[in-house]
């Protein structure tokens, strides 16, 4: 167990679980999470022993009520703001990850909540979790990603819808939408992605990590580079 301040990271056996941990907050995401995610991040992907990773939310109401909105108009300037981007690309990081990543989410996924439960490859959600991007209400764009990462999953009408209109979805329409891949009791919601995550981790880790980028990098290519690249990947493996 890790002593990070706004996250707990956990190890047991392949599995690691890391918890957004500002209960007080509704886990809002604030600058020290972002540093400390990042650390968090390069953890699961250099450590060997890690198979699969589990995102989830302390406290009872929240995964992550978005960005601290106390942070809110206290951040550095583009050009600074552009800089650390640089230096430190969470975003890009999350999303290069080659092991597969679990969101379980309950209560409010709001704003960078969602677009970190969008950065993993599978989302359970419990009946009470609730998802929004409310930025443009704000006077901003999800910088998480989110505009991206959206319309790739639940396609561009209905992320523009999403986003435009800054509504709320409830558990049962974003499993509809495949927004999430299966609602489950808020009881079961851990158990649920613990089962999935072991059956995950007793597989070949070289396979599954090509079978993760077989997926993820073919989405942003066309059938024939897609093809190309599923073969480079078999022959890797074999
Ligand atoms: N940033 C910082 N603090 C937050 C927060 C956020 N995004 N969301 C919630 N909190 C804090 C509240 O300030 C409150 O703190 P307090 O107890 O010290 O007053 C605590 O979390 C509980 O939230 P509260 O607003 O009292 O709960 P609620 O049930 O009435 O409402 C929400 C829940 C999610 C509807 C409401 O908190 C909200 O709208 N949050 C902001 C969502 C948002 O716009 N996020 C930014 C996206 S870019």
């Amino acid at each position: 167990m890790s002593d990070f301040e706004t996250i707990i990271y956990e190890k047991k056996n392949s599995l690691a679980y890391v918890t957004l941990n500002r209960p007080q907050a509704l886990n809002a995401y604030n600058l020290k999470m972002r540093d400390e995610l990042y650390q968090v991040l390069g953890a699961i992907r250099d450590d060997s022993q890690v198979k699969v990773a589990i995102f989830r939310g302390a406290g009872e109401r929240a995964f992550c009520a978005g960005a601290d909105l106390t942070e809110f108009l206290t951040a550095p300037s583009p050009l600074i703001a552009r800089q650390a981007r640089w230096e430190r690309d969470i975003w890009g990081l999350f999303l290069s990850l080659n092991k597969p990543l679990i969101a379980a989410v309950h209560g409010y996924v709001l704003g960078s909540g969602l677009e970190i439960a969008l950065c993993c490859d599978i989302r359970l959600a419990s009946e009470d979790a609730q998802f929004g991007l409310p930025e443009p209400q704000l006077g901003i764009i999800p910088a998480a990603g989110g505009s991206q990462t959206l319309p790739r999953t639940i396609g561009g009408a209905k992320a523009l819808e999403i986003l435009l209109s800054g509504r709320w979805v409830k558990a049962d329409e974003a499993e509809r939408l495949k927004l999430v891949n299966r609602v489950v009791p808020r009881k079961e919601l851990i158990p649920e992605a613990e089962r999935l995550a072991k059956r995950i981790a007793g597989f070949d880790p070289l396979a599954v990590a090509s079978a993760k980028q077989a997926i993820t990098r073919g989405l942003d290519l066309s059938l024939n580079q897609g093809l190309e690249l599923e073969a480079r990947l078999a022959c890797s493996i074999t």
